[in-house]
């Protein structure tokens, strides 16, 4: 295992109601806030009505920041960075989806910041501080809400970039499993694939012996697993809206790749076909995962491959090694079909002239993923294979 130091700051309020202690955390770090949400999903649920009540009861001013775009557009951003010097604000509080507290993160670490926001998130510049940011989740997916890094997209020169900083990460984060009962089947669907897959950019590691962090990296699989379908089957099933939405934060909050390489592969791709057709972030990863690992299958790594099957898919642990890998690999596959996503590129649009362009942009830094590193053609293949 390698050395590492455990910092998850965010405090967590799990459960049904406990959006009751919302005024009391932001009393904590400021006074008038910037409420920030996407198209609406908020107000039909009813959960913009209590915030705001809460808000306006306890004297607690706020301005908005409303209509956040799933892959959220740093033209959001900019408008929130205005508002809050425009009106002197000192607190974020997100409301919904990976989207929305991405760009709530990006508005907090903008405001400290001179000139275009976008230089931070293409590096040009860097984070130093940020506006404290709080969170009510309603869509269990991205684990934004327990991490420090926000993901933004820019249509002009067609990019998505991650961005990260310990001071973005949300001061508190409202978990309310009955906040997702509204999530629609087919988001419902994205997020359990992009849950397991944040497990498995640490999962799949070169670090063998981060025995821990792999055993608890299968049983947030296995919850996915166990609780997509019930969640799609029953949306208001409480216990899979429960177990779902703390693996989302456990996925990704850095618990599963403490000790181990941190370099992930499938989601850099993945941001590619955002940036460039928009599409939503777990689908793409849905469709590329099992391509991913067909990819690359090896005798160096079919060992591991053979571990998630018999672990995770209760695979025999007796048979061929690679049989037993290909096995996993397709069972993989056929629980995204489960859940009814869709298999292939051109199903969500994607069409085959801008792979080569895709995969240079995806590895224009490095090659991806330390487990079994790709390049600019490891990765135009997958993306071929994956149409
Ligand atoms: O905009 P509204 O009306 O709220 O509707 C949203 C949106 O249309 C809807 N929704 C959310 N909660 C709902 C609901 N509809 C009904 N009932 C509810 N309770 O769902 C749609 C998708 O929302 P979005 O926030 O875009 O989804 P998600 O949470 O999957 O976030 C995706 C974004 O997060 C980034 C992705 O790249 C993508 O841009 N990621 C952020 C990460 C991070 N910060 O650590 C890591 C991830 O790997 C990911 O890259
Ligand atoms: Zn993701």
């Amino acid at each position: 295992m390698l050395n590492f130091n455990y910092s998850i700051p965010t405090e967590i309020f799990f459960g049904q109601d406990q959006i009751k202690v919302l005024a009391a955390q932001i009393r904590k770090y400021g006074s008038r806030v910037l409420l920030v949400y996407g198209g609406g999903s908020i107000k039909k649920a009813g959960l913009y009505a209590e915030t705001t009540a809460i808000l306006e009861a306890n004297n607690l001013p706020f301005r908005e920041l409303s209509g956040v775009d799933p892959n959220p557009r740093i033209a959001s951003v900019r408008r929130g960075i205005e508002v809050c010097r425009q009106e002197n604000l000192d607190f974020i509080l997100a409301i919904g989806g990976g989207s929305v507290i991405d760009c709530a993160k990006m508005v907090a670490a903008g405001f400290y910041y001179g000139s275009d926001p976008w230089d931070l998130v293409r590096g040009s510049a860097r984070v130093k501080k940020a506006l404290p940011v709080g969170t009510i989740l309603t869509l269990a997916a991205t684990g934004s809400e327990m991490d420090p890094i926000a993901v933004i997209s820019n249509p002009e020169t067609q990019e998505k970039i991650g961005v990260g900083h310990p001071s973005m990460a949300p001061k508190f984060s409202i978990l309310d499993p009955t906040y997702t009962f509204t999530v629609p089947p087919s988001q419902t669907a994205a997020g359990t694939a992009d849950i397991m897959s944040h497990v498995f950019e640490s999962y799949f590691s070169k670090t063998r012996s981060a025995f821990l962090q792999s055993r608890l990296a299968e049983a947030i699989l296995k919850t996915c697993i166990h609780y997509g379908p019930l969640a799609l089957a029953k949306p208001d099933n409480y216990e899979a809206r429960a177990n779902l939405m703390w693996a989302s934060s456990l996925a990704i909050n850095g618990l599963l790749s403490y000790g181990k390489e941190r370099k992930w592969s499938v989601h850099a791709i993945e941001h590619e076909l955002s940036a460039f057709y928009d599409i939503t972030h777990g689908v793409g990863l849905a469709i590329l995962t099992p391509h991913w690992m067909e990819y690359i299958l090896s005798p160096t790594t079919v060992d591991a491959f053979r571990e998630y099957g018999v672990n995770v898919w209760n695979l025999d642990p007796k048979a061929d090694p690679f049989a037993t890998a290909r096995a996993a690999i397709a069972q993989t596959r056929a629980f995204f079909v489960s859940l009814g996503l869709p298999t292939t590129l051109r199903e969500v649009g994607v069409p085959e002239d801008k792979l080569r362009m895709m995969a240079e942009r995806a590895t224009k830094s490095s090659t991806l993923g330390e487990f079994r590193p790709i390049d600019t053609e490891d990765v135009r293949q997958i993306l071929k294979a994956s149409l």
